[in-house]
């Protein structure tokens, strides 16, 4: 009998690597790909990184590593994340994202003694962000999804204006402006509405700490985990303690798991004394760049949506995607099908051009296809596409065709 590992993440076009080093993953068969997914945007200082493993050894060789109790590494840990957000005095660790936002929702219920919860973007597994039947209604567990729709979401507050415990929100920067969030937590704070930040995805990608400029408006908690442990499992809120107080016996066996928490003091002291993120940004940059010139000369109907931190490729159609990430992989271009491309710091001159070259055999191939250069990218694609990374609607549409999109492509709806 075959057994299975069963809920492992799988990538439709590559199983197993065998070692990671660097920007680079290797397979079974020796086979070298550069990596654009990096754990899913976890590994953000490259794999295997030099600072972060010695640290880890160290652990082991000074009988540091299993102790289950508190450690002068929690200390680290926390005092590092209370610098980066200097206006909270509290944190919790768990060790996914999922568990993380759905203990902030928890802080937020209990705290305003309110049930229902205003959402927008994918915040983990947890069933209590299932979709309804119907788009806009609450869903069994008193979620409501605006897709990231203000007016929809300044409708609901009217609908539900004494009954709203918090707003959870996922920003991207691709697809929406600092200014977006900003107005958001300005109407969140004007209806006195708790706001959670889930930043699981994009805290510690663009710079240390949020991604997002607050200009005096600030969220009442941050959900923050990929970019903090260079792949390690930790996730962690901040905010007032006030607050977080509400949720202190919720807490996980592997609270004290020193392994994850070092390595989330070690990514985020490097993160501070390096040039991490304007690395990652001009290499990134530097292959957008020279991805679209590639793009144009074959004249394929493709386009690169985002900034070197955080990018997503926007294809005609939904086949033309799907052939072009298998070519990649035979290229030798590990990617993250349908969602952002994100580099590590680990992504140095020697990736950008061999990454070049091979994306320029995969575009190549790709032309090969007359049918895709006939082709355009229209409204609708483009917004499924975004979904793929937002989970919700993309800002720059008109408002009915956001309406339009939620009910006749999200739910199917004539
Ligand atoms: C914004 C956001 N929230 C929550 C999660 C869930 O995190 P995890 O997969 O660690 O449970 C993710 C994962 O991709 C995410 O991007």
């Amino acid at each position: 009998m075959n057994s299975t590992l069963i809920n492992a993440p799988t990538s439709n076009h590559v199983n197993r690597f065998k070692k990671g080093i660097g920007a680079y993953l290797l397979d079974e068969e020796g086979n070298k790909f550069i990596d654009f997914k990096n754990g899913f945007g976890s590994v953000i200082l490259g794999y295997n990184d030099s600072t972060v493993n010695s640290k880890i050894k160290s652990l082991i060789d000074n009988n540091e590593y299993s102790l289950q109790s508190l450690t002068r590494y929690h200390d680290e840990l926390k005092s590092a994340l209370l610098s980066d957000f200097p206006y909270y005095d509290g944190v919790c660790l768990y060790n996914s994202g999922t568990s993380a936002v759905r203990a902030a929702v928890t802080a937020a219920r209990k705290f305003s003694n309110k049930s229902i919860v205003l959402s927008a973007g994918y915040h983990g597994w947890d069933p209590m962000w299932e979709l309804p039947e119907t788009p806009f209604m609450p869903n069994n567990n008193g979620v409501v999804d605006y897709f990231f729709i203000l007016e929809e979401l300044q409708k609901l507050i009217k609908k539900y204006y004494d009954q709203i415990a918090c707003l959870v929100i996922s920003p991207d920067l691709s697809y929406f402006t600092n200014e977006y969030f900003v107005e958001t937590l300005k109407i969140a704070s004007t209806n006195n509405i708790m706001v959670i930040f889930d930043e699981v995805k994009t805290g510690y990608r663009y710079k240390p700490g949020s991604c997002i400029k607050y200009n005096g408006v600030y969220p009442d908690i941050v959900v923050l985990s990929k970019g903090l442990a260079n792949g390690a499992k930790l996730s962690a809120l901040v905010g007032q303690s006030h607050v977080l107080r509400e949720i202190s016996d919720m807490t996980i066996t592997s609270f004290f798991d020193v392994l994850s928490v070092v390595s989330g003091v070690e990514t985020i002291k490097k993160v501070h004394s390096n040039d991490v993120y304007e690395s990652i940004r001009k290499m990134g940059g530097a292959f957008i760049e020279g991805t679209r010139k590639i793009i144009c000369k074959y004249k394929l109907p493709v386009k690169i949506i985002g900034n070197g931190n955080l990018f997503q490729f926007v294809f005609a159609s939904k086949e033309m995607s799907s052939e072009f990430y298998k070519l990649a992989k035979e290229n030798g271009l590990h990617m993250y099908e349908e969602d952002n491309q994100c580099l590590s710091y680990a992504f140095d001159d020697g990736a950008l051009e061999l990454s070049l070259q091979r994306i320029n055999c995969t575009l190549a191939k790709l032309s090969d296809k007359e049918e895709y250069l006939q082709m355009s990218i229209d409204d609708w694609q483009m917004c499924r596409t975004a979904y793929g990374q937002i989970d919700g609607v993309m800002n720059d549409l008109p408002v009915e065709k956001k309406y339009d999109f939620v009910s006749k492509v999200l739910f199917n709806e004539n």
